[in-house]
């Protein structure tokens, strides 16, 4: 197959983990006879400094006419003044939003062989095996927002949560058919307590699930408590679907079942058109430029790429098989090893994926 897959390296340890990916990439192109051509462009703070756009027009058409899109991670300190123009996260925001990308899959699953590396006792991680369904175009992300300025030099700032029917309906199907084709388990995740953006939220996904996937067995589980159960009974749960903000804080806090945010992929995906690929972690200041970052993530991530956009399932069972067999074999990067357990380098992590894979 050809392919043209569209890399965004971005800020931070972005470009170190993209590169990596490609050699994987490369690698699986090279086994399975297929070209993939790469073409890397700007997003994100290294895309204001060059153009003044943290998603440059030329980026947005590359992206459009993509099979698939692989993007490292934006953001970082120099582009944090709360009174600048624009920010590297911006420029994700909108890329979302301009693919229509409405639906994104968090996969988090626990390994034996990885169960250590998890700072959670053993008997709660044990087991795990979720989907999360994040909706990502909608939401108090993308809700009315403002910034008031008062006579008296003091500041009132919102950002409101909205969602309709139509988005609701979309990402509940999405992780409703997931369902079926996993354990038949779906757990809604809300505030509807509290915010009325959420009784909306509770209403379509229980009328959706009732009329279209009446199999299922379904829950409903409010977002404080959630956060609390994920750690308590995380194997209890199988597909959990929430509104952007709620996915976003408890799949950061779910990757510590796994062990790291260095371990977790997703899938940004729409209705039609190309999907993008990203690991759920940012841009990790603290360790860019130090060729420490996990680059597993992103690898899974081209992984979801071959599945999702490219319909190529072997491939992707490949990557994600080589993957597993370098951590059984207790390959570790830094944010996985215990105590003094020797390291490999985010390019040595990368190359050990790429000879599992062609051995
Ligand atoms: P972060 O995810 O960048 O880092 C959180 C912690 O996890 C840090 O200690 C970091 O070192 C560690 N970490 C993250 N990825 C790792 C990896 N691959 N290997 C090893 N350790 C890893 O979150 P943050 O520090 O809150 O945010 C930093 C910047 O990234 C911010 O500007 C934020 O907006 C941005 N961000 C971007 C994305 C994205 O591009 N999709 C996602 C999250 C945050
Ligand atoms: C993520 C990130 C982004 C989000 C930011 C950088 C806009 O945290 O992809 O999880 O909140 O969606
Ligand atoms: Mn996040």
């Amino acid at each position: 197959m050809n392919a043209k897959i569209v890399l965004l390296p971005g800020d931070g340890i972005g470009p170190e983990v993209i590169a990596e990916a490609k050699k994987v990439l490369e690698a699986v192109g090279t086994k399975f006879d297929h070209e993939f051509q790469f073409e890397s462009h700007l997003i994100g703070g290294i895309a204001i400094d060059e153009t003044g756009n943290p998603l440059p027009e030329p980026t947005l058409s590359a992206c459009r006419s993509a099979d698939g899109i692989l993007l490292g991670a934006v953001g970082g300190p120099k582009w944090d003044d709360p009174n600048a123009k624009t920010r590297p996260e911006a420029g994700l925001l909108k890329i979302r939003k301009e693919l229509g990308l409405f639906a994104n899959l968090r996969p988090i699953t626990t390994h034996e062989f990885l169960i250590d590396s998890s700072p959670l006792r053993r008997e709660f991680v044990e087991g795990t095996d979720i989907l999360f369904v994040r909706e990502l175009t909608g939401g108090i992300y993308f809700g009315p927002s403002g910034l008031e300025k008062h006579d008296d030099g003091t500041e009132t700032a919102s950002s409101t949560m909205v969602y309709s029917t139509h988005e609701v309906e979309r990402v509940v199907r999405i992780a409703a058919e997931a369902a079926q084709k996993r354990s038949g388990r779906l757990t809604s995740v809300d505030k509807a307590n509290v915010l009325e953006a959420s009784r909306l939220w509770r209403k379509v996904a229980e009328r959706v699930v009732r009329e279209e996937f009446p199999d299922l067995e379904y829950d409903v589980v409010l977002v404080d408590a959630m956060a609390m159960h994920l750690i308590s009974r995380p194997s209890t749960f199988d597909v959990v679907v929430t509104g952007n903000m709620f996915g976003d804080i408890l799949t950061d806090e779910g990757s510590m079942l796994p062990g790291s945010m260095g371990l977790l992929p997703s899938a940004s995906l729409g209705s039609d058109g190309p999907g993008l690929y990203e690991p759920i972690h940012g841009s990790a200041p603290n360790i860019a430029n130090k060729g420490i970052a996990n680059p597993l993530a992103t690898i899974l991530a081209a992984a979801m790429m071959l599945r999702h956009s490219l319909n190529l399932e072997e491939e992707a069972n490949a990557i994600e098989a080589a993957v597993d067999s370098v951590l059984r074999s207790g390959a570790r990067t830094k944010d996985l090893a215990r105590g003094d357990e020797s390291t490999l380098s985010t390019i040595e992590m990368g190359d050990r994926v790429c000879s599992e894979l062609t051995t």
